[in-house]
Order: C-alpha cells, then sequence, then structure tokens
C-alpha cells in the first residue's frame, strides 16, 4: 500500500497574499530532496497556489502518520523563517500552534490523503486553491461521481454503473454521513449545496471498493475561533479504470461556478482555472484560482507533473470567469457578492451594533423629526 498525502500552508505571501516567494519553494524542494534522500518519502514535489505552498507526498506510512505531519510541519516552520527574514506578508499565517504534536490535525495546515494498493497504471490529479475554502469542492465531486452529463461513464462503464459513496462531514457539528449515490443523490444535494458547513471529506467506488477521492476539510476559522484567513483547499482524485477518467475530472472546471472566499475571504467570486503559471490571484485578492496538477505514479514515484490545465480548453472558462467578476464586482458591499453576515470573515458588526444600540428603536415608537434650523432673521 501507498498513501499520496498533499499537505498545504500559508507561511507567508508575496506580495500580500498573492504568491509565494521563490526562495520559500526552493527551501521546501531541499526539505523534501533531504526526505527523499532518507527513505521516510519515496517521492515528493513542492507546489503552489497563490500565497500556499502545498506538499505532494507518496511514502508508506498511511493517513495521519505522526512522522509525515511532523515533517510537513517542519518545513513549513522552515519556510516562515523565510518569510520572517524577506518581511513576507503574514509569516506563518496558517501555523496556529507553537510546538507540533501528534498529527496536524486542528494545527492550520490542510490536507488530503489518500491510501492504496497501486494499480498497474495510476493516475492521479492534485487540484490545489487559492482564497476560496474545502466546500468549493463539493460541486465538481458532484458532477464528477454523481452526474452522467459530466461523466458518461456513470452510464456506460460498468465498473462506474453501481454509484459511488460520498462521505460528507458537517463542520459545524463534526458529524459525517455516508451518501449511497445514485440513490441518495436528492438527500445529499440538500446538505452539500450548503459548501459553507457541508463538505464532501472522500468519494469511494462501490463496485472496486476504492477510494477515488479525498479533500481537505479543516476549517480555520472554525479551528482558531477567528479570522485566520481561507483555508484554500486541496483535492485529489484517482482517475480511470471504473474511475472517473481524466477528463471528467478536469470537465466540471469548464464551468467557472461561484464560490466563497476573494477578497478579505468575504465575497463570491467565480472560481478560475489557470495553468501553474497564472496562479497568482491580483485582481481583487481572486478571483480565487484552481490548477491541477496530474501525475502517474509508478512503485510510488511520482510521474510528473503534468499542469492539466494548460490547455486551451479552459480559456472560454477563464474568460466567462473575468466577465463574472465585473459582473459580480459592481454589486460592491452588496450581496450576493458580499457573503451573508454569518459567513463573512472579516465584519464590523459587532461594533457597529454596539456603537448603535440606542440609536435602533422600536418601528412602533414615533420617530423623532429633526428639528428644523431656526432661520437667521433677514436684516
Ligand atoms: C483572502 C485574503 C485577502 C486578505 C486581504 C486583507 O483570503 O487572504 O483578500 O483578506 O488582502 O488582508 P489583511 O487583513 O491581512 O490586510
Ligand atoms: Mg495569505
Ligand atoms: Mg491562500
Amino acid at each position: 500500500m501507498i498513501t499520496l498525502s498533499v499537505i498545504k500552508a500559508d507561511t507567508g505571501g508575496f506580495v500580500g497574499h498573492s504568491a509565494v516567494h521563490p526562495d520559500m519553494l526552493a527551501e521546501a524542494r531541499r526539505e523534501l530532496g533531504r526526505a527523499t534522500a532518507s527513505g521516510l518519502l519515496i517521492d515528493g514535489r513542492v507546489a503552489s497556489c497563490g500565497d500556499d505552498i502545498s506538499l505532494i507526498m507518496t511514502h508508506t506510512y498511511g493517513v495521519d502518520a505522526g512522522l509525515i505531519h511532523s515533517f510537513a510541519w517542519d518545513t513549513f516552520r522552515a519556510t516562515t523563517r523565510i518569510a520572517q527574514e524577506l518581511r513576507l506578508y503574514g509569516a506563518g499565517q496558517d501555523l496556529l500552534s507553537d510546538a507540533f504534536s501528534g498529527n496536524l490535525k486542528g494545527m492550520g495546515p490542510g490536507y488530503a490523503e489518500l491510501e492504496f494498493e497501486e494499480r498497474p497504471s495510476e493516475p492521479v490529479l492534485c487540484f490545489l486553491a487559492d482564497k476560496t475554502e474545502p466546500g468549493a469542492w463539493n460541486l465538481p465531486l458532484y458532477k464528477m461521481f454523481a452526474d452522467p452529463f459530466n461523466t458518461p461513464g456513470l452510464v456506460i462503464d460498468e465498473k462506474m454503473h453501481a454509484g459511488f459513496g460520498f462521505e460528507v462531514y458537517d463542520l459545524y457539528e463534526e458529524k459525517r454521513i455516508v451518501f449511497d449515490c445514485p440513490a441518495d443523490i436528492y438527500d445529499m444535494l440538500m446538505y452539500i449545496g450548503a459548501p459553507a458547513r457541508y463538505v464532501v471529506h472522500g468519494v469511494r467506488s462501490k463496485t472496486l471498493g476504492e477510494t477515488a477521492a479525498a479533500t481537505s476539510t479543516q476549517r480555520l476559522s472554525l479551528i482558531a475561533g477567528k479570522y485566520v484567513g481561507k483555508d484554500d483547499p486541496v483535492m485529489i482524485i484517482r482517475c480511470q479504470s471504473g474511475l472517473p477518467a481524466v477528463g471528467e475530472a478536469l470537465e466540471p472546471f469548464a464551468f467557472p461556478y461561484t464560490v466563497a472566499g476573494c477578497m478579505r475571504g468575504s465575497h463570491h467570486a467565480p472560481f478560475m482555472p489557470v495553468p501553474v503559471e497564472h496562479a497568482h490571484p491580483s485582481r481583487f485578492d481572486g478571483p480565487p484560482r484552481v490548477v491541477c496538477l496530474g501525475f502517474q505514479i509508478r512503485g510510488g514515484k511520482l510521474i510528473g507533473p503534468r499542469d492539466m490545465f494548460d490547455d486551451p480548453a479552459f480559456d472560454r472558462a477563464r474568460q466567462q470567469a473575468g466577465e463574472v467578476m465585473d459582473y459580480l464586482r459592481r454589486h460592491g458591499p452588496f450581496e450576493p457578492h458580499r457573503l451573508p453576515l454569518e459567513d463573512l470573515e472579516y465584519t464590523t458588526m459587532s461594533i457597529l451594533s454596539r456603537r448603535l444600540a440606542n440609536r435602533w428603536t422600536p418601528m412602533t415608537t414615533e420617530v423623532a423629526t429633526p428639528t428644523p434650523p431656526t432661520p437667521s432673521p433677514v436684516p
């Protein structure tokens, strides 16, 4: 069995929250090189999307492994030190604790991990996003694994026809449920259509008994109890031979659907699929970006990456994302561009409520008419 772990953190932005400094990426590569040479990892790659660094790693320690998580933690501490030296923005932003204990759960970095028996040919896709939240994967996962208009394999591949099980988390109440699709599709959509709270954590093939998808499902703001940035999620999809074809897994992103995130983590904006060289949100700290790195895994080694959205066939999605961004921006501070009050990451509401408390009166009381100024005598 091998494990593919994608562990990510924002340890400082260059410039503002728009990208990762090349020195930080170089440091992460050195660490990954050392860990591969020492035998901790079978293989590893460093990638980034916006201001988040992702460590893409293969190993044999399984999911939630202390050794792997503490290695990632130490690497993020090292990139934080560089961010501090260069006075980059938000240095160490996602490292919420001073000391590592056990594994990364609740400590700030996000991770998606899959343990599996390597197939004779093992194509995998690693999706990395910036300026949005883990629920942003709900819509594409639904399309990939439950929508025959996206994935013809659900109809015409006998290994897919029985459907998939979706494991969904309720992030507010820390509960989970498994929906058996297609039978449970309508029930499931009631929940996953509310992606701020209900998030698909994993998807499993009923026929193959294989886990096909994993997402990072931490919400920093809930962990920290205050605003510390959006979670900028990652996702792994295994493809082909009874799982979605690579093209079926990419197809949902041809529609630049709206996600929560963008400026101050507090706006709806289109999700723009981009090649790695364009994964640097700048306009209005957005639009939120998604990149996809494709690999073939052979003996645990990562053959790749291929930059999957570096394809002119996604130009129209990018163009449309620009148009949707123009349209939403014109709403300024009004919903639905701005998130509903309960989902805002930044809010002055509690300060305003206190300051204006005495000026709110029941609607049944008379409104005091302001006294007109006394006219000055005509000379
Ligand atoms: C969104 C994001 C940015 C910041 C914004 C303000 O997820 O990271 O939009 O929220 O640039 O940042 P601060 O409050 O750090 O000045
Ligand atoms: Mg940041
Ligand atoms: Mg980010």
